[in-house]
């Protein structure tokens, strides 16, 4: 048997020594959540890239690909722009379920958090 490709296949498994790509990692959005009173935003980046092309985001729905670049309000998502585009109780689950979103840790600074692992709510 090869090792070499085996040991490779464990370290793209396991994360290790990957440095964080959105791609496969969470965001944490926090313009605008902390400083209203919320938790910061985890929007796990490869549950929704494995369903969904690049191409329905970052150019259909406008998302700019680059983390933090996006002002994003809430009456957006209720109006079903964003998020909300999905985020609508037809596609996915509706606005009304803040901590689903929300999730972040108070305090975690915006960025991209992991590597291949994304948890979902409530991990950063
Ligand atoms: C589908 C995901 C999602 C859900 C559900 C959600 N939010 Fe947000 N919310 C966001 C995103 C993304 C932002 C922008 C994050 C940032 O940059 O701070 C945001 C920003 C905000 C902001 C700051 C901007 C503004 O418009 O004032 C507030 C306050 C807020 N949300 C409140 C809520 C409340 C209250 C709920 C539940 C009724 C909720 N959110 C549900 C995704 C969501
Ligand atoms: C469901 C929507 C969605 C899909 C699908 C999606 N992205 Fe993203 N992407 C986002 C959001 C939201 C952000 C964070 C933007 C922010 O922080 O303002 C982001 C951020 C990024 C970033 C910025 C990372 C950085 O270092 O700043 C890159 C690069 C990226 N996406 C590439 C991709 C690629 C490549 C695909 C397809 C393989 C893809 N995205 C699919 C929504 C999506
Ligand atoms: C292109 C459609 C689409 C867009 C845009 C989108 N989502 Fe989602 N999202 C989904 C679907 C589909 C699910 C799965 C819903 C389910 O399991 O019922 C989901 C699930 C989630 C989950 C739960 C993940 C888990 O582990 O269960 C979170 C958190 C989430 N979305 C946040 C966001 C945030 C924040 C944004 C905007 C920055 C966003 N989504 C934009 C389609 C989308």
């Amino acid at each position: 048997m090869n090792l070499v490709p085996c040991a490779l296949v464990l370290a793209l498994g396991l994360g290790v020594a990957m440095p964080a790509a959105a791609e496969y990692a969470d965001v944490v959005l926090d313009r605008a959540s902390t400083k209203n009173g919320m938790r910061p935003v985890v929007f796990p980046h490869w549950f929704h890239r494995i369903r969904f092309r690049c191409k329905v985001c970052h150019s259909e729905l406008g998302f700019k690909m680059r983390a933090g670049s996006n002002a994003i309000q809430m009456n957006d998502i209720i109006e079903g722009r964003f998020c909300g585009m999905c985020h609508n109780g037809q596609i996915a689950w509706t606005p009304d379920r803040c901590d689903l979103c929300h999730s972040g840790k108070p305090g975690v600074a915006p960025g991209i958090y992991g590597a291949s692992e994304t948890k979902g709510p409530g991990k950063w």
